[in-house]
Order: structure tokens, then sequence, then C-alpha cells
């Protein structure tokens, strides 16, 4: 009773609150930012050239005489997205259950509720757990790598330097995490709640099941996509892609393709020619 009463009299800490309002902030602003990555990346959709015009354009490479842009500006927004990822992850970190006991009570209601928000906000904490060491993987190679964006090195990450399973594992999980983080923040918050909070909560849910499957299927696509351009690339890792070098290529195989026509062609006209002798 002693103890309560000393507890009661102290001033009530505000650090919980401007802690959780840190949480919510980064958790928005990476939230956004991958909706934005997932399109940028989904580029590679439309072609090697479009994913090169993203890279380069990040880049700023429209402001340099030589057009190879400057890769110090991919380094100091990977630098922002990293200091962001780690300070959402930390403050993260204070809801997990940090006991076997604790993690056992926690599936316990779990069951006994049977809530699909509860149910959300464990897949939250299982998928931020994975991305801590996955996303910090991708996120020191693109700092320490910021001039190796490119179809062809983007590529052959994946397939020459076996990223690919490390990629669908995070792809999976930042897409869960980051949908069902934007959905509890809107709930949270009280945001769009409109007059029928129910309904606008049933309402959120769909979107959020939607936008899940949207990126999902942008990212598993580009996975793809890129996975095929690694492995036709795999004699000539670590090549950059230039324009001139796909025409001359492309030029290359049409002389090739041409030539040995040309050879089938006189072929087949000396043996029919044998044939009337
Ligand atoms: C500014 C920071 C970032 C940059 C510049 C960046 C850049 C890239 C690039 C260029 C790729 C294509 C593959 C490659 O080149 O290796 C990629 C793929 C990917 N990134 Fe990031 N990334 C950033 C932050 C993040 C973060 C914070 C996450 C999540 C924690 C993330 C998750 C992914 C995933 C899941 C893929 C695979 C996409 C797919 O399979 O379609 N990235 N990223």
């Amino acid at each position: 009773m002693d103890s309560y009463s000393i507890e009661s009299n102290k001033k009530k800490s505000r650090m919980p609150a401007r802690l959780d309002f840190a949480q919510s902030g980064t958790g928005l602003i990476l939230g956004i930012f991958m909706w934005a990555h997932m399109i940028l990346v989904g580029s590679i959709l439309l072609g090697k050239g479009a994913f090169n015009f993203v890279a380069k354009t990040m880049e700023l490479a429209f402001l340099s005489d030589t057009g190879h842009g400057f890769p110090v500006i991919v380094f100091f927004a990977v630098f922002i997205v990293f200091t962001l990822f780690i300070t959402h992850a930390l403050l993260g970190v204070r809801k997990f259950p940090i006991s076997w006991k604790q993690h056992r009570i926690i599936r316990d209601q779990m069951q006994m509720m049977n809530h699909t928000d509860t149910n959300l906000w464990y897949i939250q904490v299982v998928t931020g757990f994975i991305m801590f060491f996955a996303g910090s993987v991708h996120l020191y190679i693109m700092l320490t790598n910021p001039g190796a964006i490119d179809p062809y090195l983007s590529a052959d990450r994946m397939v020459s330097y076996n990223m690919w399973p490390l990629y669908l594992i995070l792809l999976i999980c930042v897409e869960l995490h980051g949908t069902i983080g934007l959905y509890r923040l809107c709930m949270k918050w009280g945001w769009f709640a409109g007059k029928d909070p129910r309904k606008s909560r049933q309402t959120m849910k769909k979107m959020k099941n939607r936008a899940t499957i949207f990126f999902l299927t942008i990212g598993i696509l580009a996975l793809l996509v890129f996975i095929v351009i690694g492995i036709k690339h795999r004699d000539n890792v670590g090549e950059k892609y230039s324009k001139q070098n796909t025409v001359i290529k492309k030029i290359q195989s049409g002389e090739e393709f041409f030539a040995q026509n040309t050879v089938q062609g006189l072929e087949k006209m000396q043996s029919a020619d044998l044939i009337h002798q």
C-alpha cells in the first residue's frame, strides 16, 4: 500500500507516450517509403531500360555532365532510411515478449480471445523480428554499394550472389508488416474513423488486404524478372548495363541469326542442286 501511494504521488512520466509517438512516426515514414520503394523496384517489369532510368534518376544523373550521376545521394538516402529502420526496431523491441513464459501467456490469451487485431499484432512482432536481420543485411549492402544499382548488377546480386532467398523472405515480411502497421496506425490514432467506426474498420481491413496482395504481386513478379535476367547474365557477372551494349548485342545476335539462316539456305540450295544433278 505504501509503495502504491509513493508511486501515485510521483509525477506521471510522459516518456512512454513520447516513445509510442516516435514509433508511430518512424513506422509511418517507413511504411510510405516501402510503397514507393516497391513501385520503383517494380519498374523492372517495364524493362531493363525503365529500371535503369529510375536508378539513374535517383542518382540525379540528369545533373551530371557525364551522365554517371552521384551515388553519394543514394548513400545518404540509405543512411537516413537505415537510421529510421534501427530507431523504429529499437522502439518496437520494448513491446516484444522477453521470455518464453511471457510468450506463452500472450499465445494463450490470443487463443482465448481469438481477436483478429490481436492476431495482426502478433504477425507484426514475428515479421518485425525477422526484418531486423534480413532488412539490415539488405540496407548494409545498399549502403556500401550505392553506385551498384542497375538492371544487371541488381540481377547479379540476386542470382550470382545468392540474395534472392533473403529478398523473398524480406519481401513477405515487409509487405505484411508494413500494411498491418499502417492499418493499426489508423486504428490507434482514429484516422479515417468516420461516423461509423465499426464500418470504417471493416473498410480499412479490406484496403489493407488489397494493398498487401498488390505490393506482394509486384514484388514477386519483379523478383522473378530479376532472377531471369540474373540467370541469363551469369557469364558476365559484374558487367554494368548500358543502352549501347544492349543495342550492339541485339545487332550482333541479329547478324548471327542472319548468317546462320544464310548458311542454312546455301546448304539447302547445294543439296537441292546435288539431287537434280
Ligand atoms: C534507401 C534505402 C533502400 C534502397 C536504396 C533500396 C534499394 C533496393 C534495390 C535497388 C533493390 C533491387 C535489388 C538489388 O539491387 O539488390 C531492392 C530490393 C528490395 N528491397 Fe530495398 N532498398 C532500400 C530499403 C529497403 C528497406 C528498408 C527494405 C525493408 C526492410 C527493403 C526491402 C527490399 C525488398 C524486400 C526487395 C526485393 C524486392 C522484390 O523482390 O521485388 N529495401 N531494394
